[in-house]
């Protein structure tokens, strides 16, 4: 299990990027932060895996003495979410810094606002990697105004579901391949990866697992990704969005949090489910109000993208079943060759 954290040196993975739908069009009327939230300001579809500028708005760099640790989501004026491993206990507040409106990490902009970190409110049942409530908020040392380039998600309410197969993106500064940092001047990335349910990706992480590592696909989880590979979220990318489109705004479905080498087969990313955490969003920070999001339509059963368990699962009972079977055979033999002696 890896999370997708920055901090330290850490193993990385690989991550190929694809590129994105169109987005929506902004210029609709600026009404209050909830009213803005979740649009995007450009309808364009870019090559490669790297964003436009003010393509994913809320997206921010939290820096940790100097350093791109981790990724987050704006939500408000003063509030970001992440993940709560991007801010262990060791670490004092004064050195990190959130950076908003950047495209480039390393080209200076001046769209671009960077903030210190007034609170940082990790959830206290997170305690390592793998277990629950990889989620943190932090407030920022004073609020922002928003612009084309800095602009808030929408926080699903906790009633939301979003349907299996959904294409939603994970956008980060993350590692690109295997121990491969993404190159100067580190343009912000983009991946379309579609939603995997809980029970899917539990059965994914069965196949080929190590039983000294176990992975659990736990309740406040959700897994997005391609079965196959090749395509992952991987370090650095962690706390920051997955982004979903519901009937023309983006929703923050996940937090990026953690996978098993970032991009092999059937190790899909793990995200904290958003939605599970609404109540607690709202019990600490009563101004952000998490938004019902309108059902598109029901969730279809996702079983067969692990088909290739029940395929694996029968070889392997095949594997148990052996000696079983050949048990009675060997007795039998036995058998025949003392009555044969007589
Ligand atoms: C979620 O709750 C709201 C009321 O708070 C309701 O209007 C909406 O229909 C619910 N959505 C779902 C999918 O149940």
């Amino acid at each position: 299990m890896a999370q997708r954290a920055g901090l330290g040196s850490g193993r990385l993975e690989a991550v190929a990027i694809l590129l994105l739908l169109g987005l929506f069009q902004s210029g609709m009327g600026a009404d209050g932060a909830e009213a803005l939230c979740g649009m995007a300001s450009q309808a364009r579809v870019t090559g490669g895996g790297s964003a436009a500028p003010g393509q994913w708005p809320w997206q921010v760099s939290i820096t940790y003495d100097g350093t791109h640790v981790c990724g987050g989501s704006l939500v408000s004026e003063e509030w970001v979410l992440s993940a709560a491993h991007c801010f262990p206990r060791e670490h004092r507040k004064e050195d990190y810094e959130v950076k908003l409106g950047a495209d480039k990490l390393d080209s200076y902009s001046t769209e671009a606002q960077v903030r210190t970190v007034a609170q940082i409110i990790s959830h206290t049942s997170y305690r390592q990697e793998g277990s629950q409530g990889d989620i943190a908020l932090l407030r920022l040392s004073s609020p922002i105004t928003f612009s084309r380039y800095i602009r808030p998600i929408c926080l699903p309410a906790a009633n939301a579901s979003f349907p299996n197969g959904l294409q939603c993106t994970v956008t980060g500064w993350g590692h690109v391949a295997p121990s491969v940092s993404l190159q100067a001047p580190r343009p912000l990335q983009q991946l379309e990866v579609p939603l995997i349910s809980r029970e899917t990706c539990n059965c994914l992480y069965n196949i080929n697992a190590k039983p000294d590592e176990p992975h659990f696909i736990q309740e406040d989880m959700v897994c997005a990704g391609h079965v196959k590979g090749g395509k992952d979220a991987c370090q650095g990318d962690s706390g920051g969005p997955l982004s979903c489109p519901v009937g023309g705004l983006w929703y923050l479905a996940g937090i990026v949090s953690w996978g098993d080498a970032c991009g092999a087969p059937n190790r899909p990313g793990v995200y904290t489910l958003t939605s599970s955490y609404a109540s607690w969003i709202n019990h600490h920070v009563a101004k952000l109000q998490p938004r019902v999001v309108p059902q598109i339509h029901e969730s279809q059963p996702d079983s067969n993208l692990c088909s290739n368990h029940l395929a694996f699962n029968s070889a392997a009972a095949q594997g148990l079943l052996g000696p079983i079977l050949l048990l009675p055979l060997s007795l039998t033999l036995g058998f025949l060759g003392a009555w044969h002696e007589h």
